[in-house]
């Protein structure tokens, strides 16, 4: 039976996966790495200080910087990513967002974010939304990112629930690993090869419902009975 919903926030609540592709590419130009929308699927659900590293190894400039540089850059691509994100407002949840939440809650699940970014808690409050979760993951607590299923199986655990009692969405490969590894039903948004894992997805937000996903959950465990 499912009790829970456990969200990713960036790609999947509001567009703000578009803001640290362009902050991203921006610290890339400073540092003569180019980054594209292909790579950038990469970076999506990873943390910032993983980006980063990731960017690094890309621009083969891994050596290249101190400890020190790197929080400087890291620190540089929130600056930016921050400014992108001030006029965010409850306008910019994704289409049927806001709709999709409500009839979660009126069916009585509860709600948990699990979010690798540190900016998690301020969006919320900017989309109107803080309110109607249960409760947030810190990212600062976790030893293993996304796509580890720490950061679910924390969200499940703070919800009071085991993971088969609770959904994943996500937009990012490696967020759908994380969800697949926490044993938990996964749903994916967005780009379908990236999403290729998903036990079920919706190329839009639009397309997200409670009961749509319920029957897609009985048809799995059926199969799994079987
Ligand atoms: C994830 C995003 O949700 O959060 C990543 O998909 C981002 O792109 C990560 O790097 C960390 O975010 P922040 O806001 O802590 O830099
Ligand atoms: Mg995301």
């Amino acid at each position: 039976m499912i009790k829970g919903f456990i969200f990713d926030l960036d790609g999947v609540l509001t567009d703000t996966a578009e803001y640290h592709y362009l902050a991203w590419r921006e610290l890339g130009k400073k540092i003569g790495i180019s980054i594209d929308r292909v790579f950038n699927e990469q970076l999506k659900g990873i943390s910032r200080t993983d980006s980063l590293e990731r960017i690094l190894t890309y621009g083969n400039k891994s050596n290249v910087y101190s400890e020190q540089e790197k929080s400087k850059l890291a620190e540089e691509k929130n600056e930016e990513y921050k400014k992108l994100i001030t006029n965010l407002s409850p306008d910019d949840l994704l289409p049927g967002i806001k709709e999709f939440i409500s009839e979660l809650k009126q069916a009585n699940m509860k709600l948990a974010l699990a979010s690798a970014s540190k900016n998690g808690p301020t969006l919320l409050k900017q989309l109107g939304i803080a309110e109607i979760f249960d409760t947030i993951v810190d990212p600062e607590k976790l030893s293993n990112g996304k796509p580890n299923p720490e950061i679910f199986i924390k969200g499940a655990k703070q919800l009071g629930l085991s993971s088969i009692e609770c959904v994943g969405i996500e937009d990012a490969e490696a967020g759908i690993q994380s969800i697949n590894a926490a044993n938990m039903f996964s749903v994916g948004v967005g780009d379908q090869k990236a999403m290729q894992f998903a036990d079920m997805f919706v190329s839009d937000t639009s397309e997200l419902s409670y009961t749509s996903i319920l029957d897609a959950v009985k048809k799995k465990r059926k199969g799994v009975e079987r």
